[in-house]
């Protein structure tokens, strides 16, 4: 196995090195250096023929492109898996039937517990998300604002990734999430018939408000509350467009009025959730609602984004333990602990070794001892910025007020354990 491991790396880097390099530069910026790359290459329109392309010429012809290149990558990379003698078992990994857990929604529609997050992929959107549909990933989490570089949308490139893959669509479930400027009806239609044409589907699974509000962001306008979005989604969803809705970066309070105000029709909700951050006040509210709740960030990023150098999550000495007993990496013991809490990831890699590790973690039996040393590492270190999260706001409406006295009755009498039963 470890020599199988090193053989995929060794073959990985050598293609994608130039790419990882691409890569930790575009991170601020993910699409600020690939127009260049993409004008060079690109036949231009008046160089090739004397009348001018029209719109969707031009798209079908950037759309070609950025498959052609795609496909090269692709090439190159089955051209050095040919040239190894040991390719066995990467065929194993092409062909792979499995299907991680699925959860039912309040609707009535299931959803893995375990899908691909796509906002760190960059250029790697179209490649990951195919590969990982080869895996057996069945969930791809995007937004409208999420880019794939090159000058195209994360939405698009999944839609060509979906497209190639073979798989059907109805075996995927997709998200998108909409901001505060899409709220209004008349943007909110545009906005979803826009990620339906990118995504080259009919439907979307599950579409989400990405934020309640703009926050601090300039570049957000709001046309109407979150409260007015969510009706205008509800709309869409009679419409038959949309099947499910969902919320990210909600505080508490904004969850509960939500809930109450906009017919309790939540499916689920997405936010930053880690072992050290572990979101129990959220987490009261979507035990006692129904509302399944889904990690982002849950291998670490967080930290990152807030200005650690280095994941403290996946060098945490406890998950390390772990991790070591049950021959398996730190990510994937912290993607089965969240799935055993019942929460579901959506865990995002540029690296196909990992996509493939990530994928098999829910394959892991962890002990329940083990899962609530997990449990016991939340609140090690507290976020230096405060994110779209109940635990930098104090109090809390109903749900977290009886959460808590049933908590501290649970406690005096000495039943129940923290975290772990949420
Ligand atoms: N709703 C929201 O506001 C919001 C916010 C953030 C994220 N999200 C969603 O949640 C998804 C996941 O969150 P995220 O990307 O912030 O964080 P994440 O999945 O916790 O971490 C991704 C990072 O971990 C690394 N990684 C992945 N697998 C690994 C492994 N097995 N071992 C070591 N390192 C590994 C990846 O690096 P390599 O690429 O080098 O492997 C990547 O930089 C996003 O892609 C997005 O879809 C939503």
């Amino acid at each position: 196995m470890f020599r199988f491991v090193c053989i995929v790396l060794i073959a990985f880097v050598a293609v994608r090195g130039e790419d990882e390099i691409d890569n930790e530069e575009s991170r601020p910026n993910l699409d600020s250096f690939e127009d260049e790359d993409f004008e060079t290459e690109a036949p231009r329109a008046d160089e090739a023929q004397d009348d001018v392309p029209s719109a969707d010429q031009r798209e079908k012809s950037q759309e070609e492109l950025l498959t052609e290149l795609d496909q090269q990558i692709e090439e190159n990379e089955k051209q050095e898996e040919i040239n190894d003698d040991d390719n066995e078992d990467i065929d194993k990994i092409i062909i792979s039937p499995d299907r991680a857990p699925t959860v039912t929604l309040k609707s009535g529609r299931e959803m893995p517990m375990l899908g691909l997050g796509t906002y760190r992929l960059g250029k790697s959107v179209y490649k990951i998300t195919k590969e990982a549909l080869e895996i057996g990933y069945r969930l791809i989490d995007t937004a409208k604002i999420y880019e794939a570089g090159r000058g195209e949308t994360s939405e698009a490139a999944i839609g060509r990734a979906i497209e190639n893959s073979g798989v059907s669509r109805d075996e995927i479930f997709i998200i998108t999430k909409v901001m505060p400027n899409d709220f209004a009806m008349s943007k909110l239609r545009a906005a979803v018939q826009d990620s339906l044409k990118k995504l080259r589907t009919e439907y979307i699974d599950l579409l989400m408000i990405h934020y309640p509000d703009c926050g601090e962001d300039p570049s957000c306008r709001a046309t109407g509350t979150y409260l007015e979005g969510w009706k205008n989604m509800l709309q869409l969803v009679e419409e038959g467009i949309v099947k499910d809705l969902g919320i990210s970066n909600f505080f508490t309070e904004e969850v509960e009025k939500l809930w109450v105000e906009g017919g309790q029709r939540i499916s689920l909700m997405q936010n930053w959730l880690d072992p050290y951050f572990q979101d129990s006040q959220t987490r009261i509210i979507t035990t006692r609602t129904g509302i399944q709740f889904q990690a982002y960030s849950v291998l670490g990023a967080g930290w990152l984004d807030d200005g650690m150098r280095k994941n403290p999550i996946l060098n945490d000495k406890t998950i390390k333990e772990i991790a070591s007993k049950h021959l398996a990496t730190p990510a994937q013991v912290v993607l089965k602990w969240a799935m055993a809490r019942n929460i579901a990831v959506i865990p995002s890699t540029t690296n196909s070794t990992r996509l493939y590790a990530n994928f098999n973690s829910y394959k892991l039996n962890i002990d329940e001892q083990d899962l609530k040393r997990i449990d016991g590492l939340d609140g090690k270190i507290q976020p230096l910025i405060a994110y779209g999260n109940s635990q930098q706001k104090a109090g809390g409406g109903i749900f977290t007020l009886m959460a808590n006295i049933a908590s501290k009755v649970k406690s005096f009498l000495g039943v129940g354990s923290a975290g772990g039963e949420l």
